[in-house]
């Protein structure tokens, strides 16, 4: 339950709108013995989980010498690592988190009928609540829908713009032997610059990117919600009809990779010119309402373990898409997915978009970025909303880019501490189709927060420790690469310390 360091509230953004009172609703505090409502808890500096644990997993506690051996048997990748020696994880947020009591009744409900289940439409009725595209086609996740749209739309000589690529996304596009381009506002790749809606496209750059590719050759425009790779930053509803104006006027469609859909309506309702006061499921329609597709992957706000979908309006496009489906999924009414499964996603979607979750999820991740960023910790600002990223480079300049200062971070932060975060920056980005190899945008470390599970102790202290080591920096060397597949490299390439 994690408090405010500050008497600023966490989450707030200088010169942005995140304090003020929201409309009907009285912030002067009251004891009047009344039912407290969720806006009163703004009274309060605590920052309060809106739920009790039901069930507890127990987490193994290390020595500095068993971790350093894990290390070395791992290749100094901490996705080898056997995930017991991990104490606090934070690799990613992404099928890590808790699931409710009522997503586990959702799982004693799914049908596992091959065809029509029950579970399907469950599954379909809550998406299409939230993003009412005329075609849903589900996925086991994210990247399964991305293979699948760009197998259908993409190949050489084809450009696909994005604020920014997730990995996985950029794969699947290059995969296709197509260009995936990075057009987020020049704010967006500077850590330290602050802006309401970091994530935001660079509407002038993607129109100049368009023409200079030719339209006809521009299958699609991607808007990633929130933008992951660039901190986890919002993009707003203004951008996001800009952006629907460039696509309408040149005839491109435009889609959403919306993994974490809900963090970025809460941003636009908390940050937003005119928006605080519409409910959340309101602002994600709105959002939906500007594009023409999707991809989701559900192991985000969708706070299912596994799951994701691919949802659009074209009709011919949905029809190669499920064929496709039918090819590497399974049949269009389970895609890949157990009729469980589709029930959890179900559940989840109706409980991500509650406000007092939202309320506590963005403000518990700003309180390890405010924490670290008192302390004199290079922090990506404003804080993202599922997870606040190191700015490795920053912190370790006597590393160069090619000697991986975010891995060397990592590395570090695992062996003190046991913490696992993971490295967004040129181990993740610098290697090129051709195999050629230059500094990525930005050397980040993410410390994810898996959602719904870690409480104030186990952020407390990873403070400590991140404090610890930050203050140690100089000590900390780079590594070199010693074996790499041709892409997405950072899951499985081994390394080794320089010196
Ligand atoms: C923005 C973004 N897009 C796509 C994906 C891929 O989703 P999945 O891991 O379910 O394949 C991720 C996963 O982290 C992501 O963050």
């Amino acid at each position: 339950m994690p408090s405010a360091g500050s008497s600023r509230r966490p989450g707030a953004v200088e010169g942005g709108t995140a304090e003020r009172c929201r409309g009907n609703v009285t912030c002067t505090p009251h004891v009047t013995g009344r039912l407290l409502s969720t806006a009163t808890m703004d009274r309060w500096r605590t920052i309060i989980e809106p739920f009790r644990i039901h069930s507890v997993e127990p987490i193994r506690l290390t020595t500095v010498e068993e971790r350093e051996a894990a290390l070395r048997a791992a290749g100094w990748n901490l996705f080898n690592l056997h995930a017991d020696d991990v104490l606090i994880d934070l690799l990613t947020d992404s099928g890590t988190g808790a699931m409710s009591r009522d997503q586990w009744a959702g799982i004693q409900h799914g049908d596992e009928s091959y065809a029509g289940s029950p579970s399907w439409f469950a599954f379909r009725d809550s998406v299409i609540d939230l993003f009412p595209f005329r075609h849903v086609i589900p996925t086991h996740q994210g990247r399964a829908a991305e293979k699948i749209l760009f197998s259908a739309i993409g190949g050489p000589g084809r450009t696909v713009p994005n604020n920014t690529h997730f990995d996985t996304t950029r794969a699947n596009v290059e995969y296709t032997g197509a260009d995936a381009v990075d057009l987020v506002i020049p704010e967006g790749r500077v850590p330290s610059a602050l802006h309401p809606f970091k994530g935001n496209m660079d509407v002038d750059a993607l129109e100049r990117c368009i023409e200079e590719r030719g339209a006809a050759n521009v299958p699609v425009v991607i808007v990633t919600i929130t933008n992951n790779s660039g901190g986890g930053q919002p993009v707003s509803l203004r951008n996001l009809r800009a952006v629907r104006a460039v696509c309408d006027r040149l005839g491109i469609p435009l889609f959403l990779d919306a993994c974490r859909f809900a963090e970025n309506a809460w941003f636009i309702h908390e940050r937003e010119e005119g928006q605080a006061g519409r409910s959340i499921r309101d602002i994600v329609r709105e959002m939906a309402s500007l594009a023409d597709g999707m991809t989701m992957s559900a192991k985000k706000d969708g706070l299912a373990n596994i799951g994701g979908w691919l949802a659009l309006n074209d009709d011919a496009l949905a029809e190669q898409c499920r064929n496709l489906l039918i090819l590497t999924e399974g049949f269009p009414t389970y895609g890949g997915l157990a009729g469980r499964d589709l029930e959890a996603i179900a559940q989840g979607l109706r409980e991500v978009i509650d406000e007092d979750y939202l309320r506590y999820r963005i403000r518990s991740t700003a309180y390890l970025g405010e924490a670290l960023d008192a302390a004199g910790v290079p922090v990506v600002k404003p804080f993202g909303g599922h997870a606040i990223y190191l700015d490795a480079r920053a912190l370790l300049p006597h590393i160069p880019p090619l000697e991986y200062p975010g891995q060397a971070l990592a590395i570090a932060l695992y062996r003190e501490g046991g913490i696992r975060g993971c490295e967004i920056g040129t181990v993740m980005f610098g290697r090129h189709p051709d195999g050629s190899e230059t500094p990525a945008a930005m050397d980040l470390v993410r410390l994810a927060i898996p959602r719904r599970t870690y409480t104030q102790s186990h952020v407390d202290y990873v403070i400590e420790v991140v404090r610890w080591v930050a203050e140690r920096a100089a000590e900390l060397r780079g590594v070199r690469i010693v074996e790499q597949p041709p892409a997405l490299r950072h899951f499985t390439a081994r390394f080794e310390p320089i010196g």
